[in-house]
């Protein structure tokens, strides 16, 4: 005997009059008296079950699972919100399989269930569609991938979870080894050398669906166990690495969402990102684009201003009164968070300025600001101004997008897919006193810029890309280093001495030894692939049993403590004194 002949989403006008055998949840129960209404609902949907007086029927509650057999027929009072609205199945037989105790969460799209109960009773949050929806369009995902990356003749390979500790990068996950004691495991944080070991091993096209672990702190986009789509190839060049990586997308997106995502897709460089947006992840779904405004504001006699080297600004059409002094409070609070002490501000209507600057415009400045920034009636000028560069933008950059989010400028069915490239290779860590790579040591540099490592790395910029979709770093990758010298070099560059190159990457810079071929790859957040396919901005809606911001699971208790008998096995004692403090 089966459990179902057919699932109740599926039900239709063709099965009227059929019986049918469906099984589910009680999603909801309307006892009329003689008469009983079940929603009963499966992953495919929810299907109306009639119970007649004379039917013999168990005790049924929500989120019992139950069994009915009946006749499908079509209802009197449809319900159009449903896709099987006007159907109904009049119950045969009911048959009780098992009772549920009262959920402590409403179970459907719409919950009012607090964030920390639905995490710890994930079973029953996955059971509202909404969060179902999501992880089978996270599963077409990456079924889509699979198909596309197959047929271009890539194959999957696994790589080890256990790895080794390597510098850079984000903290590691250790794995004590009780069978080497005092010795540690990382878990990857990414394929990388794995994947560049791969190329130097002669598979020349590779990818995997990859669970990666970074120790870092979280955010609304952050895991600290994630997904990536990891892709390398040999043989490419930089255009074909792109072209190929422009084509998946494409595909993905046609695939999941049937949106034709047209190609080539833009790209800018970093510089002209971070000077025009603000942000190496601009999000081009709206304009608002930042402009120099150092010509202008150094004739300002406010000293406060002037002396700044740098000075930027934002141009907003405000059509009535919408920067108000809350408003402007809001957006200096921006500044602040990014290190600033505000912004200035001036507002332009009637042929006369207001705001923070207003007092310092003459009369040829007056004209000059027209001019300059092609003001019209009710435009206001969002204006930063600081001594460090990058600083300066990016404050402007996050002030640009509480902007456009405030006055709803952003195109909701809109994507923005682009790619930045022309990454600096290296970034100075003030704090450390050293350079650090900006995405990862195996980076190629512009060949012309190599002559640059002696003498100013902090001006060499490399094959590396992003790709940026609605504002998000939804991937990212670099054409890499195959020369072992070069690689040598750069490691020299991260402040390693020839004893760390040794210990840490001796087995990598000895494998680039043996005709290592010209590669390059990406990677790809299958999380937040999802998350701009799904539409959500919380990665946690698109990860089956995620972990809350301090990297706690909530429902199963993890990180917990454990047993002093573990412990010992694995050499490793607790710093009592240091825990209580
Ligand atoms: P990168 O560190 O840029 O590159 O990571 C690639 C992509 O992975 C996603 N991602 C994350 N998603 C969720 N939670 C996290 N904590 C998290 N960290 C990263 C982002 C990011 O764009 N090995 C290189 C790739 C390469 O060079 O081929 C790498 O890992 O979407």
């Amino acid at each position: 005997m089966k459990y179902r002949t057919i699932e109740n989403g599926l039900i239709t006008n063709e099965h009227i009059g059929q019986e049918v055998k469906v099984i589910g949840w009680v999603a909801r129960k309307r006892d009329l008296g003689s008469l009983t209404f079940i929603d009963l609902r499966d992953r495919s949907g929810i299907i109306q079950i009639l119970i007649n007086e004379d039917t013999p029927k168990p005790e049924i509650r929500n989120e019992y699972v139950i069994n009915v057999t009946g006749i499908v027929t079509k209802k009197a009072d449809p319900n159009p919100a449903l896709k099987t609205g006007h159907l109904e199945i009049v119950a045969r037989e009911v048959v009780l399989l098992n009772k549920a105790k009262n959920p402590p969460l409403i179970i459907a799209d719409e919950t009012d269930a607090l964030e920390d109960v639905r995490l710890k009773y994930r079973y029953l949050d996955l059971r509202r569609p909404v969060l179902q929806n999501k992880l089978i369009t996270r599963a077409k995902i990456a079924k889509a991938t699979r198909t596309f990356l197959d047929e271009a003749g890539f194959i999957e390979i696994e790589t080890p979870i256990l790895t080794k500790s390597t510098p850079g990068g984000a903290r590691d996950y250790l794995i004590p080894s009780r069978l080497n004691p005092g010795t540690f495991y990382a878990l990857a944080q990414s394929p990388q050398i794995y994947k560049q070991l791969l190329m130097i091993g002669g598979l020349e096209k590779y990818y995997q669906i990859a669970k990666c672990f970074r120790d870092e702190d979280l955010r609304a986009d952050r895991q600290p166990d994630f997904t990536q789509i990891d892709i390398e190839t040999s043989f490419m060049t930089y255009e074909e690495v792109l072209a190929i990586n422009e084509k998946l997308l494409q595909f993905i997106f046609k695939e999941v969402k049937g949106y034709d995502l047209a190609l080539p897709l833009p790209r800018i460089t970093y510089e002209e990102a971070l000077l025009k947006y603000g942000s190496d992840k601009p999000d081009l779904r709206f304009g608002l684009e930042i402009s120099d405004a150092k010509s202008v504001f150094t004739k300002f006699d406010a000293p406060f201003l002037n002396e700044e080297p740098y000075i930027y600004a934002i141009k907003v059409s405000d059509n009535g009164d919408f920067f108000t002094r809350r408003i402007v409070d809001e957006l200096n609070m921006v500044a602040k968070q990014h290190g600033l002490n505000s912004f200035a501000n001036l507002k332009y209507s009637n042929d006369t300025f207001s705001g923070s600057l207003a007092k310092f415009v003459t009369k040829e400045l007056h004209q000059e600001l027209v001019e300059t920034f092609n003001l019209k009636d009710n435009d206001f000028l969002l204006i930063s101004f600081g001594q460090n560069k990058r600083q300066t933008l990016t404050s402007l950059g996050a002030a640009r997008l509480k902007v456009a989010a405030m006055l709803n400028l952003v195109d909701k069915n809109a994507y923005s897919v682009l790619w930045v490239d022309s990454f600096p290779l290296f970034s100075y860590d003030e704090e450390r006193g050293n350079y650090v790579s900006e995405h990862h040591p195996f980076t190629m540099p512009f060949e012309e810029h190599i002559s640059k490592l002696k003498t100013n790395p902090g001006e060499i910029l490399s094959y590396a890309y992003d790709i940026v979709i609605n504002g998000y770093e939804v991937g990212g990758g670099s054409m890499r280093i195959f020369d072992q010298d070069l690689q040598h070099q750069i490691f020299n560059v991260l402040g390693m001495t020839e004893k760390e190159i040794e210990q840490k990457f001796g087995f990598f810079i000895e494998a680039l030894k043996y005709g290592t071929p010209p590669h390059g790859g990406i990677a790809y957040g299958l999380d937040r692939l999802t998350m701009i396919l799904t539409g959500t901005h919380d990665i946690r809606d698109v990860i089956a049993f995620p972990k809350n911001l301090r990297g706690n699971s909530l429902m199963s208790g993890e990180p917990n403590i454990v047993s002093d008998f573990q412990l010992k096995e694995l050499y490793i004692k607790i710093d009592k004194e240091r825990e209580e403090k």
